[in-house]
């Protein structure tokens, strides 16, 4: 934290230099204002992140000058002094002052600087990207399909999207994109201790759209003698730090170590078709979700997949069943996504106009809220007209 400390006072200088050094803080400059000298700031060709200012019969014109800078450009101010000049604490307000001091009240200095300064550690600390993890409420229901497509579609429109593929037996999400990868997700979760946002990326394999797939490479010969759930929690931290969106698809299976996962994610996509067997898994499922791994249920998006007009089961008795008003219907279109699955190209490239890309666009925009860039690409600009 970069400490700026004003006064007219040689004495005075010293005294909170000294204090404040005590605290701890190495960035620290004291500057001795002179008669003309108004605006601290100008003296220094920095912005502190906090300026301590020790009070004068010119605080008002100090504070003045401070006020009249862009919100930006100001840092946190401090004022230490005992009789304030009138009109003071207005201007103080105005200039941003976070704290008033008495003069030689050290102890109170110390811990408003401290305030201060865990206060922009926050700021500084990266939230992070979005997680989302994609399970099927029954094996086949359409999860590796949604989860391809969705990372596809955030990769196309712009954001830097990476999709984890969970399915070490099989591993399909390569296949959805008709890659290979060369290093596999287990030798990642492996050296998990080791990696940073950028040693990661030399274990995905990248996808024209930009989407880094990382995925298991079937048949590898890496011994699974560790927690997997541990490391991939590890993983995911590192993920979500260099990627702003990650999907992951998890196997049909709910095992341990998704269950960690599924508790460390931000959103929960559960896919179903429209069957009363599918309903009822379904039901169960998010029931263990919801009081097993205690997720919360609005971070649980319902997806009805291979959904038909025609069937006899409508939506709002699956709503009803499940307690969600607000499922989203993918339409079936079998022909579409079996060719699309055949060729490794995903269905919105494929088809951009089809019911089912215009599906998953909507799906794009409800989860991840994302926007085309202008001039991004083909899809992107294709993705605006479905949207009109
Ligand atoms: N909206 C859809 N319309 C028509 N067919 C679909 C649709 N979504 C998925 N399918 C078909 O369903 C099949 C299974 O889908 P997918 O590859 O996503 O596996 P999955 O449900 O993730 O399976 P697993 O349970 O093994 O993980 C695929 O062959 C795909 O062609
Ligand atoms: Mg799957």
């Amino acid at each position: 934290m970069k400490i700026l400390i004003s006064s007219r006072s040689d004495q005075a200088l010293k005294t909170l230099e000294s204090l404040i050094a005590g605290g701890g803080y190495q960035e620290i400059e004291g500057i001795l204002m002179m008669n003309g000298a108004r605006d601290p700031l100008s003296v220094v060709d920095y912005r502190p992140d906090v300026l301590v200012m020790h009070a004068s019969d010119h605080l008002v014109e100090e504070l003045q000058s401070l006020a009249a800078r862009q919100k930006r450009d100001r840092p946190a101010i401090i004022v230490v002094g005992d009789q304030l000049p009138a009109d003071a604490t207005r201007y103080a307000m105005r200039a941003g002052a976070r704290d008033f001091i008495r003069e030689q009240d050290d102890a109170e200095l110390v811990e408003s600087l401290r305030r201060l300064s865990s206060e922009l550690y926050a700021d500084q600390q990266p939230a992070g990207g979005k997680t989302i993890a994609v399970l099927n409420a029954k094996g086949g229901s359409g999860g590796t399909f949604i989860a391809t497509n969705l990372a596809h579609l955030s990769a196309t429109m712009g954001g830097d999207t990476a999709i984890v593929d969970m399915d070490f037996q099989f591993a399909p999400v390569p296949h959805y994109f008709d890659l290979t990868p060369k290093r596999g997700l287990l030798e990642a979760l492996a050296n998990s201790g080791e990696l940073d946002g950028t040693a990661i990326g030399a274990y995905a394999v990248k996808h024209e759209s930009g989407l880094r797939i990382f995925a298991p490479i079937p048949d590898a010969q890496v011994a699974v003698d560790f927690n997997l759930g541990d490391r991939m929690v590890q993983v995911l931290d590192v993920l979500k730090h260099r990627y702003e969106r990650t999907i992951i698809d998890l196997p049909r299976h709910l095992d341990e170590n998704s269950a960690q996962l599924l508790k460390s994610v931000d959103e929960v996509l559960l896919v179903m078709q429209q069957s009363l067997l599918a309903v009822h898994d379904a039901v169960r499922l998010k029931t263990v979700l919801v009081n097993e791994l205690e997720i919360p249920e609005e971070r649980i998006t319902v997806i009805v997949n291979r959904y038909t007009k025609n069937s006899t089961l409508d939506t709002d008795d699956i709503a009803s069943a499940l307690d969600d008003e607000d499922l989203v219907l993918i339409p079936n279109q079998y022909k579409l996504v079996a060719e699309s699955l055949d060729m490794g190209e995903p269905v919105v490239e494929q088809a951009p106009t089809s019911a089912v890309s215009k599906a998953l666009v909507g799906l794009q925009g409800r989860v991840l809220g994302q926007q085309p860039q202008e001039n991004r690409s083909f899809l992107a600009k294709t993705v605006m007209r479905l949207r009109g």
